[in-house]
C-alpha cells in the first residue's frame, strides 16, 4: 500500500503541477506583459521624444500598473501640470522684466498659458467621457501657445528651457493619445 502511493504521487504531482501551469497561464489577462515598465518604454518608443516621455510617466508611481489608456490620462495630467509650472514661472519673469519689449511680449506668453490652463482642464474631462480627440485639441492648444511663445524670437535662456520642456512633453502627449483613437 505503501509502496503503491510513493509509485503514484510523482505522477500526480507532476500532473498537478501541468494543470496549475496551463490554468495559471490561461487565466492571465493577454496584456500582462505590456503593463509596467514594458509598456511605459514600448509606449514612449512611439514618440517623438522617449527620453522626456519616459522620465515624465516614470514620475508617477500609478504608471507602473496602468494600461494604455491609464498611461495616456497621466501624460495629458503631466502635460497640465508642466503648463501651469510653467505658467508661474512666466509670471516671476513678467515680474522681473527689465524692459518693456521683453515685458510686453512675456505678458503675452502668460496670458496665452493662461489660457491653456482651463482648456486642458477640460481636455482631461474629454479624457474621462472617452472623447480622445477632445482630449487630444487641447494639448495641441498647449502646444501651439509654446510655439507662438517662442516665435518672438526672444532669447530668453530660462523661458527657451521651460518652454521646451514643455513642448516636448506635449508633443509626446498628443502623439500617445493619437494612439487610442
Ligand atoms: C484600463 O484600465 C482601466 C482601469 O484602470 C479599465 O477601466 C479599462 O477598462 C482598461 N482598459 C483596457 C482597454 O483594458
Ligand atoms: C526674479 O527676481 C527675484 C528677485 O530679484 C529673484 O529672486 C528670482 O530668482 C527672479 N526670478 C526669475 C525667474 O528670474
Ligand atoms: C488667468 O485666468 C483666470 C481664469 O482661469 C483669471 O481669473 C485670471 O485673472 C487670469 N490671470 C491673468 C494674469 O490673466
Amino acid at each position: 500500500m505503501a509502496n503503491q502511493i510513493s509509485n503514484i504521487s510523482p505522477k500526480i504531482l507532476v500532473f498537478i503541477t501541468l494543470i496549475s501551469i496551463v490554468f495559471n497561464n490561461y487565466f492571465q489577462p493577454i496584456d500582462a506583459e505590456e503593463t509596467g515598465k514594458a509598456l511605459i518604454e514600448s509606449t514612449c518608443k512611439k514618440t517623438q521624444y522617449p527620453e522626456e516621455c519616459i522620465s515624465a510617466l516614470e514620475s508617477n508611481p500609478g504608471s507602473f500598473t496602468a494600461n494604455l489608456t491609464g498611461l495616456t490620462r497621466i501624460a495629458v495630467e503631466k502635460s497640465a501640470s508642466k503648463l501651469v509650472e510653467t505658467l508661474h514661472i512666466v509670471e516671476t519673469l513678467v515680474l522681473n522684466a527689465t524692459n518693456y519689449l521683453t515685458w510686453g511680449f512675456l505678458v503675452n506668453c502668460r496670458d496665452t498659458y493662461n489660457i491653456s490652463v482651463p482648456q486642458i482642464q477640460r481636455g482631461l474631462q474629454a479624457f474621462d467621457q472617452l472623447k480622445f480627440d477632445k482630449s487630444y485639441k487641447s494639448v495641441e492648444a498647449v502646444n501651439n501657445a509654446v510655439i507662438g511663445c517662442d516665435r518672438q524670437g526672444w532669447t530668453l535662456p530660462i523661458l527657451t528651457q521651460v518652454n521646451r520642456a514643455l513642448f516636448r512633453l506635449t508633443k509626446d502627449t498628443m502623439m500617445i493619445l493619437h494612439l487610442l483613437f
